[in-house]
């Protein structure tokens, strides 16, 4: 067993898109290990995306994140972390396959409506960033 960690955006906060993206994450077999809503502060936005900073699109990108409430989650599943990005698709849903939560749901590259950690070592740094070990169930 992987585990990753999801958020939904603010873009999809704000649309009230969390419940039926929560629906088909549970539908496609994930175990929600933690979950709580959140609104980011800058400094708390530019923390967690500090291996982007060096990007021409770090400040719109952390403004973004800070701009509403955002529901973050820890995901449990064989091979979590791959298979959760394919379930979110491409960055940029004018290029994800469809029937993926970005096709569905997100707007451009920037308001994509949902995050995945790319790789284990990305996803224990994302899932300690915004959890203790006391907000994960066994
Ligand atoms: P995410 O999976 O959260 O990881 C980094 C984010 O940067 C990515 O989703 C996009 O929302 C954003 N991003 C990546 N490339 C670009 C880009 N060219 N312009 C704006 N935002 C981008």
């Amino acid at each position: 067993m992987e585990r990753t960690l999801a958020i939904i955006k603010p873009d999809a906060v704000a649309k009230s898109h969390s419940g039926r993206i929560i629906e088909r994450i549970e539908a496609e077999g994930f175990k929600i290990k933690a979950i709580k809503m959140l609104h980011l502060t800058k400094q708390g936005a530019e923390g967690f995306y500090a291996v982007h900073k060096e990007r021409p699109f770090f400040n719109d990108l952390t403004d973004f994140m800070c701009s509403g409430p955002a529901v973050v989650m820890v995901l449990e599943a064989d091979q979590a972390i791959i298979r959760w990005r394919t379930l979110m698709g491409a960055t940029d849903p004018a290029e994800a396959t469809e029937g993926t939560i970005r096709k569905n749901f997100a707007e451009n590259k920037e308001r994509n409506a949902v995050h995945g950690s790319d790789a284990p070592e990305t996803a224990a740094f994302e899932i300690s960033y915004y959890f203790n070990s006391l907000e994960i169930v066994g």
